[in-house]
């Protein structure tokens, strides 16, 4: 191909995704420094639960190599193509989902590295009929590799929310994810502090998992706000695998409060004036 033309090219995409990034009120990240510290969890149940706000709301999973966004949803439907664009697969009357998930199959490694993930990024975002919409929230793999830089290279943030689990080394890690984060020019609206604390079933009482008053002390080390304390709960995790959500699923219980509690900071801060 002519040098000319793929510059073209690239130059129309480069304009795609700038014109659906423009039709999207609020882009929202969830990154952690650590694996399993519950960022999928907290993108999934963040984005049902602003859904069922009544928001228009995108849920991009970003996680190439892990993509767990279908499984936790219970999504088996594959995204269809549109005039050369991909169609996300819907949830509810609100929200609109996409993962590399739908389209390999779940138990196949995507082998890719940085400049293919990239464009599989640039893919998602630019040649995806999103629509209008309050907000996209992207789930991202641990730590600030290659998905992390190119989204934020791609897109103006409006927040990021750091996943952490009370313990030091998790600090350590999510601190390094702060601090990334800011030089590359985006907000960090503060962090959620998953897994903090269990209820014992038999008595009812609160079992602190890592030392009292943990959430106090992780704002004070990070100097951000904590926007929920989520509770260790194994139905939560039992829930998550058969795709069925705290919100819809776990009613009245600590769980599904923290995540309302979540959505209903995230939007304090953002502003939550619909598109
Ligand atoms: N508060 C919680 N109580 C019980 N189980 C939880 C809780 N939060 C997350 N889990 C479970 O822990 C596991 C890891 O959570 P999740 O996949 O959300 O983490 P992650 O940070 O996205 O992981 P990865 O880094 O691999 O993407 C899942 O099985 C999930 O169901
Ligand atoms: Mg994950």
């Amino acid at each position: 191909m002519e040098t000319s033309k793929r510059f073209e090219q690239v130059r129309e995409r480069q304009k795609r995704l700038e014109e659906n990034m423009a039709r999207i009120k609020h882009k929202l990240a969830i990154l952690s420094g650590k694996g399993g510290v519950g960022k999928t969890t907290v993108a999934v149940n963040t984005a049902v639960a602003l859904a069922e706000e009544g928001f228009k709301v995108a849920l991009l999973d970003l996680d190439l190599h892990g993509p767990n966004v279908p499984r936790m949803l219970g999504i088996e439907d594959a995204p269809s193509a549109r005039d050369g664009l991909i169609v996300p697969v819907k949830y509810g009357p609100n929200m609109l989902v996409l993962s590399i998930g739908m389209i390999v199959e779940p138990e196949q490694a995507v082998a890719w590295r940085g400049p293919l993930k990239h464009s599989a990024i640039m893919q998602f975002l630019a040649d995806t009929d999103w629509g209008d919409l309050d907000f996209m929230i992207f789930d991202l793999p641990p730590g600030t590799g290659d998905e992390a830089m190119s989204l934020m290279q791609l897109v103006k943030l409006d927040g990021i929310v750091l996943v952490t689990t009370p313990q030091r080394v998790a600090v350590d890690d999510v601190l390094r994810a702060m601090h990334f984060s800011q030089e590359m020019g985006h907000r960090v609206l503060g962090f959620v502090n998953n897994m903090a604390y269990l209820i014992c079933p038999h008595c009812g009482k609160r079992i602190e998992t890592f030392g009292d008053d943990s959430s106090s002390v992780l704002s004070q080390l990070l100097g951000l706000e904590c926007l929920a304390t989520i509770p260790l709960e194994p139905r939560l995790a039992k829930f998550l695998d058969e795709g069925k959500t705290a919100l819809m699923y776990m009613r009245g219980t600590e769980v599904e409060k923290a995540f309302r509690e979540l959505a209903a900071n995230i939007l304090s801060r953002l502003g939550g004036e619909r598109a």
